[in-house]
């Protein structure tokens, strides 16, 4: 069974009350729900973690090392800014793929940055919830592949 971990950086636990017209009206929760539903089909084992905080996310990575085949990262608001995370991800080698709700690059000029990007085997924008499920197919063929 391919073993993944979502990593959602801050504020996307307020999906559903936070900016709707970009974001939606769909809830963090329903994000979970929709998360747990895929891998579950798909016969992959999942863990989902929400943190507001840059060293959480960086513990994480860091504790992912050997325990999990892919990473689906949405470092949120630390994607412009983070080279902490770009390192982790660098440090660690596990396959990881960029999600983003909305496509960044097509909003304020300072998101069109993205520091993990140079680490991560591939990035899904503008894609909505579809995008985290996405993602996860493509980090499951991946690990396939290397079995
Ligand atoms: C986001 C895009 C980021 O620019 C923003 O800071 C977020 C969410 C997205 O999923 O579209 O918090 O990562």
């Amino acid at each position: 069974m391919t073993k993944l971990l979502v990593l959602n950086g801050p504020n996307l636990n307020l999906l559903g009350r936070r900016e709707p017209e970009l974001y939606g009206h769909r809830s963090y929760a329903e994000l979970c729900d929709l998360i747990r539903a895929h891998a579950a089909e798909s016969g992959i084992d999942v863990e989902i973690i929400q943190t507001n905080h840059e060293g959480v996310l960086v513990d994480r990575i860091q504790e992912a090392q050997g325990v999990y085949d892919g990473i689906v990262l949405n470092p949120a608001a630390y994607t412009h800014t983070s080279v902490a995370l770009l390192d982790a991800l660098l440090a660690v080698g596990i396959p990881a793929v960029e999600v983003h709700l909305t496509d960044p690059a097509a909003r304020e000029p300072f998101r069109a940055v993205s520091y993990v990007r140079a680490a991560c085997a591939a990035t899904i924008v503008g894609r909505g919830f579809d995008g985290y499920l996405e993602a996860m197919d493509l980090l499951q063929a991946m690990a396939k592949k290397r079995a």
